[in-house]
């Protein structure tokens, strides 16, 4: 049998999350982790082609002087976070508008005010796609350091069709030039133009015929997403654009229930959208058309945390039978954080999720979010050996640690990028 490339031996705990690549773990089965005592996994070609009890896989495979053996001496073992929602790229940041709402102004006060998304709107037309893309690259390395391997990335601080593309061309220059898979959704309806202030309806018609088109021609981005709240996108307009993007052939998410309670999760499931996101203010009727369909409940705790609100109700989501997934929302105004250790953390402690569901919602849920779960979320044969050691003996030291201290060694497509905490270069 040929050699493997990559083995990794001495996992106290291997938590594979094994059994939910088909469908997303909802229910009880969020708490199942797959973890196995004693483990390993080898790797060929960045895939995984053996997984289990340490005894059994050195047994099976065959290494070479050229196979990398990582020793994790008796630590954890997890699958990468797959971060299911980022605003990844954009221009400027916005630490004067976190000071003004530490002072008591709330996020839409300061949006209301000119500021907030179109702040950062300012900045992403300012800068060039090459500025952006440097920006962009420290931050993936940083996702890398905290234990991220695979981030969606939206555009929508342009609204116009030149700066959209200018942002989805810098996404898909990071995917080529960075190990980190980054998955590209159209956010084109993220706000209201500012040249179309007042005439919403004119800048749906312009993203449907111009904006959609040729983001779909350039093969640009897999999902598109809208901002349906108050003061921002209604639900007609929002059902407008899904209605077009659907019929292009994009996959669908929605910004859902976040800052008011608009059913916008019912128009995510009515329209098959892939995920809901946010849900601060969803309303239980909304719950229960989500518990009963394909669409990831996708809870962003980072968020509500930057913005002062109440968490998303996610006990009444699992019990209720919706899949789950958390993801970071790193963007520069509601949510500078991408540390995804911290986001499972303030799951646990903010929103009562277990450590053990949190896990699960930021590794093979967040890859169903993505549509991607055959590739990512999980160890298992066949899927991307994307991978975490941990400098601790069991995951419960994740949440425990709020973002700190626990990522030793990250593996994505079997490479090693992060070796004891540092960046490989
Ligand atoms: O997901 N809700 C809309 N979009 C972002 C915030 C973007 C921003 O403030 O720049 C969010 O919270
Ligand atoms: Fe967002």
């Amino acid at each position: 049998m040929e050699p493997v490339d990559l083995l990794v031996v001495g996992a106290g705990q291997l938590v594979t999350m094994a059994g939910a690549s088909e469908r997303p773990k909802r229910g009880a089965d969020l708490r199942e982790i797959g973890a196995v005592a004693d483990g390993a996994l080898a790797a060929r070609d960045g895939v995984i082609v053996d997984v289990g009890p340490a005894h059994e896989v050195l047994a099976r495979v065959t290494t070479s002087p050229k196979t990398r053996v990582l020793d994790a001496r008796g630590a954890a073992v997890i699958p990468g976070f797959v971060d299911s929602h980022t605003h990844l790229v954009f221009g400027g940041s916005r630490e004067d508008e976190f000071a003004l709402r530490v002072a008591g102004a709330t996020y839409q006060e300061i949006m209301a005010a000119g500021g907030g998304i179109m702040n950062s709107v300012k900045a992403t037309r300012a800068a060039s796609q090459g500025e952006m893309v440097e920006q962009a690259l420290r931050e993936l390395d940083g996702m890398l350091l905290t234990g991220t391997t695979t981030v969606e990335a939206k555009s929508g601080y342009g609204l116009d069709l030149a700066t959209e593309l200018k942002q989805l061309r810098a996404i898909q220059e990071l995917q080529a030039r960075h190990p980190m898979d980054v998955v590209p959704t159209f956010l084109g309806a993220h706000e209201v133009a500012p040249e179309y202030r007042g005439r919403a309806d004119e800048y749906v018609d312009l993203l449907i015929r111009e904006m959609l088109p040729a983001v779909q021609a350039q093969g640009l981005a897999r999902y598109c997403d809208v901002f349906c709240e108050k003061g921002v996108f209604t639900p007609e307009q929002t059902r407008r654009i899904f209605a077009a993007a659907r019929d292009l052939g994009f996959a669908l998410k929605l910004h859902a229930d976040e800052l008011s309670d608009l059913s916008g999760a019912q128009i995510a499931v009515e329209y098959g959208a892939t995920s809901a996101d946010h849900l601060l203010c969803i309303s239980d009727e909304s719950i229960w058309a989500l518990a009963g369909s394909s669409t990831m409940a996708t809870l962003l705790p980072g968020t509500a945390f930057y913005l002062k609100m109440p968490y998303a109700r996610a006990r009444a989501m699992v019990e209720a039978g919706c899949a789950v997934a958390l993801a970071s929302d790193f963007n520069p105004g509601s949510c500078p954080t991408y540390n995804m250790g911290l986001v499972i953390t303030l799951a646990c402690l903010g929103m009562a999720l277990t450590p053990e569901e949190a896990l699960a919602a930021a590794t093979i849920n967040g890859a169903h979010a993505l549509g991607i779960a055959d590739r990512v979320g999980s160890l298992e044969v066949g899927k991307q050996a994307d991978l975490v050691i941990l400098n601790a003996s069991s995951h419960r030291h994740i949440p425990y640690r709020g973002g700190t201290g626990v990522v030793r060694t990250v593996v994505k497509r079997g490479v090693v990028v992060v070796e004891d905490g540092r960046l490989v270069r």
